[in-house]
């Protein structure tokens, strides 16, 4: 992926480079969906959004889904304004929907060590759903501490931290409508 020129702006001047294009975002989102759209043709399905790093991924996936569906979120601790994982996962919002006999696909912003999504699979498997699958618009496995089966996923990442298009830095930069990484000094601040 190459980079490209950033033109000057406050929330822009704290960018070093553009991973993914809003362009490559949007062409890949596309796909996905088409894939999506085929896997489960004639099937009920409910997509549960994780918040909330999700939000701006949901919103344009939900729409390239050319199928009757429902959706619902789900909001689970994560890392706080650090960049480290805590390991600590814990169920802040649950889902409104019973999931029971039927077809979920949960939807993530970023697999980074997998904790929560193992955690949350886990959590979701108790309640007998007729299948459940995970779809991340990215992917760090070089980062993975547990084991997470993916079936759906935008683009795989090395192990640097990317904020934009719903990922945030401190609750920041998630309307960039990019993928990016910061300034190194943006991170110490
Ligand atoms: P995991 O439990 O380590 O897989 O962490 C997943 C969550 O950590 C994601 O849903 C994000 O909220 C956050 N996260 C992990 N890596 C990044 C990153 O590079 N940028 C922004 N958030 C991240
Ligand atoms: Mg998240």
């Amino acid at each position: 992926m190459s980079a490209a020129a950033v033109p000057r702006s406050p929330l822009l001047d704290a960018i070093q480079e553009v991973l993914i294009s809003e362009d490559g975002v949007a062409d890949r989102v596309r796909e996905l969906g088409e894939r999506i759209t085929l896997d489960y043709q004639g099937r009920d399905l409910l997509v549960v959004g994780v918040l909330r790093g999700v939000a701006l991924f949901m919103g344009d996936l939900i729409r390239q889904i050319h199928l009757p569906l429902e959706i619902d979120y789900m909001a689970i601790s994560s890392y706080g304004s650090a960049t480290k994982s805590s390991g600590v996962v814990r169920i802040l919002k649950d889902l409104d929907e019973t999931i029971t006999g039927r077809n979920v696909l949960i939807v993530e912003d970023i697999i980074d060590t997998g904790l929560t999504l193992s955690y949350l699979t886990r959590a979701l498997e108790e309640r007998k759903p007729a299948s459940l699958a995970i779809c991340t618009l990215l992917d760090k496995p070089s980062r993975r501490v547990a084991h997470v089966d993916v079936q759906y996923t935008g683009f795989t990442v090395e192990d640097r931290f990317v904020v934009g298009y719903g990922l945030d830095h401190a609750q920041r930069f998630r309307n960039l409508p990019f993928i990016g990484v910061l300034k190194p000094e943006v991170y110490t601040r």
